[in-house]
């Protein structure tokens, strides 16, 4: 299958109209389409046609009990899906959509259960992204989409990520540039008694409680309990995950640099390719190694819009071993070190 990759700038001219009506054509008739959100990059096709749906699971290998996020443009469409919407979704749904954020509810019989990975719940998200919305509306109102990445690799904040991982296997990509947010929605299940956090992301615990009062935290999360598993099915596969080994060094500042100098000038001792992760105010600091920055510590959305993009410049780099600082910023340190414990297989050195 060829794939076509088509550029949209601005929507308002004609031309970018047409090829939003052609992607959402595609849409219609079962076959899929990559388009950014404000997150990361989505792999879409229609929610409500099982042979769409199972087309997903197929490019990007995805293993079949993993459910999908359906996205939506307008409030009304949530009630074709769901069969219950509690009226705290409600004033979230309010507040942060549209926005990097997704809810889980109990499923209406509109759904299939490819779409859901045989769930009787659906999660449903309004992604703030222009492309996004105009496409869900030309697509027939209910697009699934999971991150347009192969399964087990770093989600796409660039179109041309998706190319790398998708070329071939779909008939069209809409590139918009580089993606806002650059991790996932936070997603919260409204399917229980007390609302829970499964997937930390940009929209944070306070932020929520401050909205709805009391929101839990999926235990399954926590780093040191492997014994619990997390609600979200996605969250226990290995994720994320760049080709070279990849280690965290946590610690003061000071102590973290030392130690990934000695660390570097051990791997490469013994004939490894290494590659460092730091930060504006660090990267001089460091004396070996591919040394990249993942933006600066006094703007933690530069962390987070830049984690996924430089896993895969290493990847390209065919570095053996990757050194990292970690990131538990104040705000949204908690959804970054999620996806680089996962990246790093929870490997961790404290100094
Ligand atoms: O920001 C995002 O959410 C992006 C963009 C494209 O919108 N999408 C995304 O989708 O991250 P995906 O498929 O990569 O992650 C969806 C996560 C998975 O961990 C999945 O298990 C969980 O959502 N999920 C989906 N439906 C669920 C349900 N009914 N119950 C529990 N977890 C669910
Ligand atoms: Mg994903």
């Amino acid at each position: 299958m060829k794939t076509v990759i088509e550029k949209i700038t601005d929507l308002l001219t004609e031309e970018d109209r047409k090829k939003i009506q052609e992607a959402g054509r595609i849409l219609k008739e079962g076959g899929l389409v990559a388009f950014p959100t404000e997150t990361v990059y989505g792999l879409g096709a229609d929610a409500l046609n099982p042979e769409a749906s199972k087309k997903i699971y197929a490019a990007k290998g995805r293993p079949s009990d993993n459910p999908l996020i359906v996205h939506i443009s307008n409030m009304e469409a949530l009630e074709g899906i769901t069969s219950e919407i509690p009226e705290k979704a409600k004033q979230m749904a309010e507040q942060f959509w549209p926005g990097p954020l997704t809810m889980i509810f109990s499923k209406s019989s509109q759904v299939p259960l490819e779409t859901t990975g045989g769930l009787e719940t659906v999660a449903v998200r309004m992604p703030n992204h222009p492309i996004a919305l105009a496409l869900i509306d030309a697509g027939g109102g209910y697009i699934a989409a999971p991150s347009a990445n192969t399964s087990g690799k770093p989600s796409p904040t660039l179109a041309e990520h998706v190319a790398l991982d998708m070329d071939g296997r779909i008939p069209m990509i809409l590139d918009g540039g580089a993606v806002g947010i650059g991790i996932e929605s936070t997603i919260v299940d409204f399917s229980g008694e007390v609302p829970m956090i499964l997937r930390p992301g940009y929209i944070t615990p306070e932020m929520i409680r401050q909205v709805i009062g009391e929101v839990r935290v999926d235990p399954g999360l926590a780093a040191d309990n492997p014994s619990v598993h997390p609600k979200a099915p996605g969250m226990k596969y290995k994720h994320y995950a760049p080709k070279a080994d990849l280690i965290l060094v946590n610690g003061a500042q000071e102590k973290v640099v030392k130690r990934i100098n000695e660390l570097v000038r051990e791997a490469e001792k013994s004939g490894k390719r290494t590659g460092v992760i730091g930060t504006d105010e660090t990267c001089g600091l460091y004396q070996a190694g591919v040394v990249k920055s993942i933006g600066s510590r006094k703007d933690e959305d530069t962390i987070a819009r830049h984690l996924y993009g430089i896993l895969r410049e290493f990847d390209e780099l065919n570095v053996d071993m990757i050194y990292s600082e970690s990131f538990s910023t104040p705000r949204i340190g908690q959804a970054i070190m999620n996806r680089m414990l996962k990246a790093a297989g929870h490997q961790v050195i404290e100094v």
